[in-house]
């Protein structure tokens, strides 16, 4: 939530900055803004988004070499022009952008405002460099120490960029709780939420850890110090991004072009891990503590949104291939509602961003009891990846469309790894079958592909679904957590109310919303259930609702039953969510389009949530 960036350097700031803020955009974009060092320090900001900005700035002129910007999603405060980051502090020679929330903000705004101060916008962020400003002049210290000062007054979670009017050559940063990158580039420093804004000027970047503050001098060594007033040496590390992958490369939308990409994506997840000619999985990034996880009395799956969603399946697998017993937490309940942990518990934190607030609150409550944290994430350097004992990265390469599509099918994959090694460890499963499944797992990256050749009849539906109102999304065993995978991108993108639901839960309530007007997507496929799903298709066939099923290749009994069917190509019970989700991520993608959303940059969401 919130994209921030700084640079200082021999370059004119402010391009950089703006291509910056749009790399970043996917992280709020409520309202926009920069501040830059040119004779005094120039302040631009808007309501809207980043363009909006580009716009108003075109003409300014602002040829600075420092500077700072921000792409907000509000917490405290309405997105308008006077909430937008930037915010200077009361003599206008500091400004600040943050990404975070001050906690503690009313307490410290009541003591400023005894103190004279008076405020402008309705942001934490404002308290803090009045804050920062007031220490500085009433303790008569450099503004280093200032923003040290402040900070270990502060409560809450906070990425933070500092510049001053009077230290022309100087940025601070500062981070708790929420992402900071700094790039080491040639006679110049990039420092940004996540590497997207740097990876084009510099390979060479330092992650900053919680409670860490930079000094960024121009032409100077970079300088660490924590907020108990440590000084920490620099831990330069290499970058490996392609930018290609921040780009569309043709496509009209992110969330497209990244559910055409799981075929590779998938591929990506299982490369160098699963070979099947050997018979062996190697997940080198949990090769020390597999056993323990073979042999873990309970395993708990901690995420949120769809990465809790891939975290259900991932219980299913566990539990059938492995017989570990598995609990799936949301990690917003989990963190706050006193749970049972104890130390040999594996607690496995699934997210793609890896900065999710409340999944990395669920992996410290979880640490401080002992258990072992184990990650699958997406990005590599990332607050989750660096706060777990071990972990897999699902290498799925950047996901930039708000709707998490290709990230889920590949958290899928290395949850079924991981489920098929320890199940190969514990002898839970006979010599043949775990080569069956290894051989369809895979096949899974062709048949994806294979199932993508879809969208031009999945185009067709949205178009008579386009303005449905509500719609339901049904699904048993390995394909209920389809269901409800389908049923969250639909209203997160489209708007349209959505519900997934076990099938067999249907007649213990949705059934009464069923009439001629209800279209219910109902994953039909082979196997498992299928004649019970069957019997739910009866069920909401005497309703009369309108059924949109989504069969095995070749199915025959759905086909006559249902009002629509879209084929995926037939594999094994457990692989399925690998196939099925993909007709209902392209379906939800057509009819957003169809009602003219933002479908990279959906109303009110962001796509990495690092408040509470
Ligand atoms: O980055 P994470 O996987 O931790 O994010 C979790 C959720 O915020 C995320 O999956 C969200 O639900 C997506 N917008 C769903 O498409």
């Amino acid at each position: 939530m919130c994209g921030i960036v700084g640079y200082i350097g021999s370059k004119q700031a402010l391009p950089i900055l703006i291509k910056g803020l749009h790399r970043l955009e996917y992280r709020g974009y409520d309202s926009a803004g920069v501040a830059i060092l040119d004779g005094g320090l120039k302040l631009y900001k808007t309501k809207g988004k980043v363009s909006h900005l580009e716009n108003f700035v075109k003409d300014k002129n602002t040829k600075g070499t420092i500077g700072i910007a921000h792409t907000r999603w509000a917490t405290h405060g309405e997105p308008n022009n006077i909430n937008a980051h930037p915010h200077f502090s009361r003599s206008k020679n500091l400004a600040i952008i943050h990404n975070g929330i001050i906690e503690n903000y009313a307490s410290l705004k009541e003591e400023l405002i005894k103190r004279g101060y008076t405020f402008t916008s309705d942001t934490d962020t404002e308290v803090l460099i009045h804050l920062i400003e007031d220490i500085k002049i009433s303790e008569k210290v450099e503004l280093e120490e200032a923003v040290r000062i402040a900070l270990s007054q502060v409560v809450g979670a906070y990425a933070i960029v500092i510049i001053s009017e009077d230290e022309p050559d100087t940025l601070i940063g500062a981070r708790k709780g929420s992402p900071l990158v700094i790039g080491i580039g040639n006679g110049d420093f990039y420092i940004a939420s996540d590497a997207t804004p740097i990876a084009e000027y510099t390979k060479d970047v330092v992650y900053l850890n919680d409670k860490e503050i930079v000094i960024i001098k121009r032409d100077k060594e970079l300088k660490i110090r924590t907020i108990e007033n440590k000084d920490k040496t620099p831990y330069i590390q290499k970058l490996e991004l392609n930018l290609s992958a921040l780009e569309k490369e043709g496509f009209d939308h992110f969330m497209l072009k990244e559910i055409y990409e799981q075929p590779h994506s998938i591929l990506d997840s299982m490369r160098g891990r699963l070979n099947v000619k050997e018979g062996s999985i190697r997940l080198g990034g949990i090769s020390d503590y597999e056993q323990k996880m073979a042999n873990a009395k309970r395993i708990i799956i901690v995420a949120c949104g769809t990465s809790w969603h891939a975290g259900l399946v991932g219980e299913y697998l566990f539990e059938d291939l492995a017989r570990i017993p598995v609990e799936v937490e949301y990690a917003s309940e989990f963190r706050y509602r006193n749970p049972i942990i104890n130390e040999d518990d594996i607690v496995i934190a699934i997210s793609q961003s890896g900065e999710t607030a409340d999944t990395l609150a669920a992996i410290e409550l979880a640490k401080s009891k002992g258990a072992t944290i184990i990650g699958i994430c997406n990005v590599v350097g990332s607050s989750i990846a660096r706060a777990t004992h071990a972990g897999s990265f699902t290498h799925a390469g950047p996901e930039i469309g708000v709707a998490s599509t290709k990230a889920f099918t590949a958290q899928v994959t290395i949850l079924t790894l991981m489920a098929l090694r320890f199940a190969q460890m514990k002898g839970t499963i006979e010599k043949s079958r775990f080569y069956q499944l290894i051989n369809e797992l895979e096949a899974i990256p062709e048949k994806v592909k294979e199932t993508l050749s879809i969208e031009v009849q999945i185009k067709e539906l949205a178009r008579m679904f386009t303005y449905t109102r509500n719609f339901l999304y049904l699904g048993r065993g390995y394909n209920f957590p389809v269901a409800l995978e389908g049923a969250l991108k639909l209203k997160e993108i489209s708007y349209i109310h959505a519900e997934g639901y076990p099938a067999a839960e249907m007649k213990h309530g949705p059934i009464a919303l069923i009439d001629r007007e209800m279209p219910i997507v109902v994953i039909a496929t082979y196997r498992g259930a299928y004649e019970k799903v069957i019997s739910n298709i009866q069920e909401i066939k005497a309703r009369k609702g309108k059924i949109i099923a989504i069969v095995t290749k070749g199915d025959k009994t759905v086909k006559e039953l249902a009002d629509y069917v879209i084929e995926i190509p037939e594999t094994e019970e457990m692989l399925v969510p690998l196939l099925a989700t993909i007709p209902l991520q392209l379906l939800s993608y057509h009819i957003a389009v169809m009602r003219d959303c933002n479908v990279d940059q959906p109303r009110n969401l962001a796509k990495s949530v690092t408040v509470e």
